[in-house]
């Protein structure tokens, strides 16, 4: 317990367990207790000095503006996210903040996600690698994170009650990991609850979520602090592991809870833990700070933001090699079009909105990048309204240079916390722009600012040069620029598939879900893993990206540890071309034989390599117990079995293909008189037992009567019916007619 609950009287603790303010929570000096402050994040600290509002409408101090999470989730590389999360860690230090409120790590479930922004995968593996980098970065100078929004909040709408009614195989194998890995590797002080219900239950009051799984299953010892407004009960909440509510809602709820104690419906102890997780947890950040913590340079800061935006850039095409642009004044004039040049399209709106340091411009990084003559033409409003005078205008700019750099995306209006996209469009008006340049000057690379997937079939299909560079952050026009004129490489990934039809996506049908529920139908089966399994075509797969230069794969080797579901798999990575680069192994792997369904490949494992021309390098990736598993009904289970280990570029440029024989023992389900006969069949100690009973039936087995095996008629009976159904002895034997009880005692007795 916290040294000061000794000096805490019951009416004091059961304040502390919600907020003083809309930010801050409850100081009691006399008795040793400190306040404090926590606010957003993730992509750059919120610090609001007047009103006060959890949806970005009032003003904040200002702060680095770093790209959010769907950009960089595109970078795949946590190291880079971990020195994002110190230097978060350190503007928060100068702010005063205790605890930034991120990452958010929920699983993109659809592109019309409103949040998707804020969001790095459609992958669990991948977020909670980034999660983990960003929080291990935080807290190593004392700040909090907030890991956000525990759990299965994949969408706006009515975020405040839906029901996610998500099977608990799903849960556990895609929209927990990414949190599960985040608390396991990298200890952040707070996990943040969410919103919505869980198969009926709410989150901030729902015990085996908060308890069972998050502490019991994972060992969190942090607090848990509830999504701001996200309590409805505050007693139900403290009881099922809720530590802290936010923001302060004044006296009723530590009114209501005092009166739950009195009334013997809430136990002291129960208030004592979660005072003491909060307390413990403020003194365990205080202890971590150093002098230097708070030492950066605004500079410094925003020249990580810019090269975290190019990291993160993904090249989506460049036929003809049209990128890199050439910066000789002899090359030509270039045309800049589009008003996201000019007034860039750098972040998300609600609460994750920051008031950027400073804000370049494409257009301005452009125009002092080369000496080539630069043009520019708006060619559509930000409004989305149309203007043909600027379309007029924007053609004649692009048909009159040698080069059309066209900027594209999503306006501030289209997507944002709080509601979520009807479509993956962008507006009509730059779609027209698009056809229209791309027409006048074959020579056109389209840059996309869009937090989310946007559709490029069908728009872009004509454009020889396309780059995703997302929401780039307050460097994102530097960075655009550096990666146009190829002072930096395109590091960026696709961290998740961009699909050609919203109608292809795997959670179409059950998306938004309607009176108070969604079902997440689609199941295990999110992004890549739906359109690989169901061999769907894609506008461009799940970890694609072009590069200035080009990589070799070769030598695989798989070492699988005997008896154990556990396998080193090795291969070498050589550049082949004539620039520096970096490129991103991933490691999937397959299992066609579990008696249970699994996506055809499950992402287990990658590598960001960055390599010299002509370097090699030699991956290697431990694959460990849960690389093979699935989550049956008793936990985590792997089927003995050969499966497939796949080296890609993207889910779907596989470049090395191996096997891993796992032969652990197979895991036996518990059988009883509701098994099918087909389970009875398949146990290695069940079949014979059976096998038995059926050679006492005609003759030896089950006769043919149909010219259908008569086990396919069989086999899905459950077992007690079988034997009910045939209530006979085998024919000339004295033995009684069979039972399930005496079947499982024989069960018992040869395990
Ligand atoms: C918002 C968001 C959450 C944010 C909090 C405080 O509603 O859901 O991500 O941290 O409230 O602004």
């Amino acid at each position: 317990m916290h040294r000061s609950i000794d000096h805490l009287s019951l009416e004091d603790k059961v304040t502390l367990l919600t907020g003083n303010s809309f930010w801050t929570t409850r100081s009691i000096p006399d008795a040793g207790v400190e306040g404090a402050l926590l606010t957003d994040g993730p992509h750059g600290v919120r610090l609001q000095q007047g009103d006060a509002d959890h949806l970005g409408i009032n003003s904040s101090a200002p702060a680095t503006a770093f790209p959010p999470a769907a950009t960089t989730g595109s970078s795949w590389d946590p190291r880079l996210l971990e020195e994002m999360g110190v230097a978060l860690g350190r503007e928060s230090l100068a702010l005063g903040v205790d605890v930034l409120l991120g990452p958010g790590i929920n699983i993109k479930r659809s592109p019309l996600g409103g949040r998707n922004f804020e969001y790095f995968s459609e992958d669990p593996l991948l977020s909670g690698a980034l999660g983990a980098g960003w929080v291990r970065g935080i807290e190593s100078q004392g700040v909090g994170a907030s890991v956000k929004h525990f759990a299965a909040n994949n969408q706006e709408t009515d975020r405040m009650s839906i029901s996610a009614d998500v099977d608990e195989r799903t849960l556990r194998e895609i929209y927990f990991p990414a949190f599960e890995r985040t608390v396991n590797e990298a200890r952040p002080s707070t996990v943040m609850c969410s919103y919505n219900k869980i198969n009926g239950v709410y989150a901030s009051q729902n015990s085996w979520l908060l308890s069972s799984v998050l502490r019991d299953d994972w060992g969190f010892d942090g607090y848990v602090v509830s999504d701001w407004g996200a309590v409805v009960d505050p007693v139900a909440a403290v009881e099922a592991g809720l530590d802290l509510e936010m923001p302060g809602v004044g006296d009723a709820s530590p009114n209501a809870i005092l009166q739950a104690v009195r009334d013997g419906r809430l136990s002291e102890a129960t208030i004592d833990t979660a005072v003491s997780r909060i307390l413990e947890t403020h003194d365990r950040l205080r202890a971590r700070r150093t002098a230097e913590g708070a030492s950066f340079t605004g500079d410094e800061h925003h020249a990580l933001a810019r090269r975290i935006a190019t990291e993160s850039t993904v090249l989506l095409r460049n036929e003809g090699n049209l990128l890199p642009l050439s910066s000789n004044d002899d090359a030509g004039s270039l045309a800049v079009i589009g008003e996201f040049a000019r007034t860039p399209r750098f972040q998300g709106a609600g609460s994750s909105f920051v008031n950027p340091t400073r804000l370049d411009s494409a257009l301005d990084a452009l125009a002092a990048r080369t000496s080539r003559p630069v043009t520019f033409a708006a060619g559509f409003r930000l409004d989305g309204e149309r203007d043909d005078a600027l379309l007029t205008e924007a053609v004649a700019a692009a048909r009159d240079a040698d080069t059309a750099v066209l900027f594209l995306g999503l306006p501030p209006q289209d997507e944002s916390e709080g509601f979520d996209r009807e479509h993956m469009d962008m507006s009509a008006v730059q779609q027209e722009l698009a056809a229209a340049v791309v027409a006048v000057n074959p020579r056109t690379v389209v840059v996309l600012s869009n937090g989310a997937v946007v559709t490029v079939t069908g728009v872009l299909d004509d454009a020889p040069a396309i780059i995703e560079a997302w929401l780039g952050g307050q460097a994102g026009g530097s960075a655009i620029a550096d990666v146009l004129f190829g002072d930096a490489e395109p590091g960026g990934r696709l961290a998740e598939t961009i699909p050609h039809a919203l109608s292809h996506t795997p959670a179409h049908i059950n998306w938004p879900g309607s009176d108070g529920h969604v079902l997440y139908g689609e199941r295990l089966y999110v992004g890549y893993r739906w359109y690989d399994s169901v061999d769907r075509d894609v506008a461009f797969p799940f970890g694609y990206g072009l590069s200035y230069t080009s990589f070799e794969y070769s030598d695989l080797t798989v070492d699988v540890v005997e008896g154990e579901a556990a396998a080193t798999v090795s291969f070498a990575v050589t550049n082949t071309g004539e620039r520096a680069g970096s490129d991103v192994a991933q490691l999937y792997v397959g299992d066609s034989h579990s008696r249970v369904d699994r996506p055809v490949r499950e992402l287990r494992g990658f590598e960001k390599v960055r390599l010299q021309p002509g370097e090699s390098e030699r991956v290697t990736i431990e694959l460990g117990a849960r690389a093979f598993a699935y989550w049956g009904s008793e936990g985590w289970v792997t089927d003995p079995g050969d499966f497939t280990i796949e080296v890609g570029r993207s889910s779907r440029e596989i470049v090395l293909s191996g096997v891993a024989s796992i032969t652990v023992p197979p895991s036996l389900p518990r059988l009883d008189g509701d098994s099918t006969v087909n389970q009875w069949m398949e146990h290695p100690k069940a079949a014979p037992i059976l096998a038995e009973v059926f050679a006492g039936w005609n003759d030896g087995g089950v006769s043919d009567t149909m010219g259908v095996d008569t086990m396919k008629l069989v086999g899905g009976m459950p077992l007690r019916t079988l034997l009910t159904m045939t209530a006979q002895a085998p024919a000339g034997s004295e033995a009684e007619a069979p039972t399930v009880e005496g079947l499982l005692a024989k069960l018992d007795a040869s395990l």
